[in-house]
């Protein structure tokens, strides 16, 4: 790619971008949230047509401009997207195979359409039976399904946006195996991604994007024992300008008396009577502490955490929620806001933002009594607020009346955070706060988190990423098939005792 540039009404997201990458490598690109790596990514992959930005794409050194992301993939390109765009109505089956269905005489042959669906199933690793509906799928899942779907399509160049975002320790690992094999079978890869890890330990090549330029090229080298020439700190430091020294905060403030109990919390699946999602979960978390809930993908902790927030999830919700020793009554989810909770969920786009709608209203969404007056919403109070939530979290955008479609998906993110710490909550529960956060933004994130339990807030964190966990968290309980498998103060604990109790599914202890 040469000298791509690319505006957006006020706003130039890319600025001269030369990206050159080599066939069949991986090439990863990194950078801060809203750097422009998928605005580049798109504009490769025709999502941004020819004629919509300046510069050149050459494809095995042949000048080429697509009208769409149909040219592209006729070239060999497949794009992921950072946000999935599966459809959720329709079976696995149907959403890998989507005009690539096997049929005889024109008609379709469901059988060998499922075998086939099947087998690239098996190549990403994911154990579904094809002809379910991709809506019953957890998001992890989904994003194994988008890849599955890519492979089905024959592809030269694949492009991931943040793929293991979504993803556990083990399900990301297995989707870098695959990249590993992919790059075997000659086919080149670009991955975006905020996991340092990850992009040391699988790229030959690293291109790190900021304020929509490309700074700088590192190239890969692996020793005989397959150390990496590139370390996480050198990655940080073209990305941020700096290093960091510490990747999470101190604690500060005093943990206080027991905030919120909850007791015996059970719940069934809200289409499967009988089945039970969560399971006797006894906990509580005191004011100004913050509590880790740590579990592999399905172990029930969103569930729990839905639940509580106002019965968002299940049917036969029982169980006791007290405040401050007494009962609270939690029906619905307006009750739960008026009792002091707050659910930043994981999945964003179709829980936590209403996409067409500009940052400000956003932001208040929620916590509308705190900019109305006799039940009016004063307008000038909301901008005011909201653009001090906007600078407090850090929000990279053109101001707060830009819809929140447009901005880049870590910046989404943001704004959810804002939304709910706008409600001023006691109870904050935070699903997954950081996916799709860069390191330098992910630092100021839990820093906020500190500071909003310093100042009391009983915070209940979910997260697959350990180290975040046993980074920020003062006590963490470790959950398994719907319950409680373990309680460890965080200065005892390490990933390995972690993962033990994750994966026990014995009767609790
Ligand atoms: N459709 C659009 N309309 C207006 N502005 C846009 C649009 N798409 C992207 N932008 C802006 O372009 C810039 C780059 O966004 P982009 O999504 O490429 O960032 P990114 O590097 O992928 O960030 P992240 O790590 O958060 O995903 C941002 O300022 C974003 O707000
Ligand atoms: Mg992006």
């Amino acid at each position: 790619m040469r000298d791509i540039r690319k505006e957006f009404p006020g706003v130039r997201a890319l600025d001269g971008v030369t990206l050159d990458v080599r066939e069949g490598v991986v090439h990863a690109l990194m950078g801060e949230n809203g750097a422009g790596k998928s605005t580049l990514m798109k504009v490769l992959s025709g999502v941004h047509p020819a004629g919509t930005y300046g510069g050149e794409i050459l494809l095995a050194g042949e000048p080429c401009s697509f009208g769409g992301v149909v040219d592209s993939e006729r070239a060999g390109i497949a794009i992921i997207h950072q946000e999935l765009a599966l459809v959720p109505q329709l079976s696995i089956t149907e959403n890998v195979l989507l005009g690539h269905e096997v049929s005889r005489f024109g008609v379709v042959d469901w059988g060998a359409t499922h075998t086939r669906a099947r087998e690239l199933l098996r190549r990403v690793g994911l154990d579904e039976n094809p002809a379910t509906p991709v809506s019953a799928l957890g998001i992890g899942a989904q994003q194994l399904v988008e890849i599955a779907k890519a492979l089905a399509k024959r592809v030269r160049l694949l492009i991931l946006d943040e793929p293991t975002s979504a993803l556990n320790e083990t399900e990301s690992q297995r989707l870098l195996d695959l990249l590993g094999e992919l790059r075997e079978q000659g086919v080149t890869c670009i991955l975006i991604s905020h996991k340092l890890g990850e992009v040391v330990s699988v790229s030959d090549e690293i291109t790190i994007l900021r304020d929509g330029r490309a700074i700088e090229t590192l190239t890969v080298e692996r020793d005989t024992d397959g150390t990496p020439s590139v370390d996480e700190d050198r990655i940080i430091r073209g990305m941020v300008g700096r290093s960091l020294d510490r990747r999470h905060p101190e604690p500060i403030g005093e943990i206080g008396p027991v905030r919120f109990e909850v007791i015996d919390w059970t719940v069934d699946h809200p289409t499967q009577p009988g089945r039970r999602v969560v399971d006797g979960v006894d906990l509580h978390v005191r004011a100004g502490e913050i509590v880790g809930l740590a579990g592999l993908m399905g172990a029930g902790r969103t569930e729990f955490a839905m639940s509580l927030f106002g019965r968002s999830y299940g049917r036969h919700v029982r169980g006791l929620l007290l405040k401050d020793g007494t009962p609270l009554a939690v029906p619905d989810v307006t009750a739960a806001v008026r009792g002091g909770l707050a659910y930043v969920p994981e999945d964003r786009k179709t829980l936590g933002l209403l996409l067409d709608d500009d940052i400000r209203h956003n932001t208040t969404l929620a916590g509308l009594r705190h900019v109305s007056r006799y039940g009016v919403v004063d307008q000038e109070r909301e901008t005011v607020e909201a653009r001090r939530m906007s600078e407090r979290m850090r929000v990279r955008s053109h101001g707060t009346a830009q819809t929140v479609r447009t901005l880049s998906g870590g910046n989404q993110q943001k704004v959810v955070l804002g939304k709910w710490m706008f409600t001023r909550p006691e109870l904050l529960i935070l699903d997954e706060p950081t996916r799709g956060i860069d390191v330098g933004a992910k630092y100021e994130i839990h820093l906020l988190i500190r500071r909003l339990a310093a100042e009391g807030t009983a915070v209940l964190l979910i997260s697959s990423e350990l180290p975040e966990v046993l980074g920020m968290c003062d006590r963490i309980h470790t959950m398994c098939e719907g319950r409680l498998t373990g309680e460890v103060p965080a200065a005892e604990a390490d990933q390995e005792t972690l993962m033990k109790l994750m994966t026990r599914t014995g009767d609790r202890p």
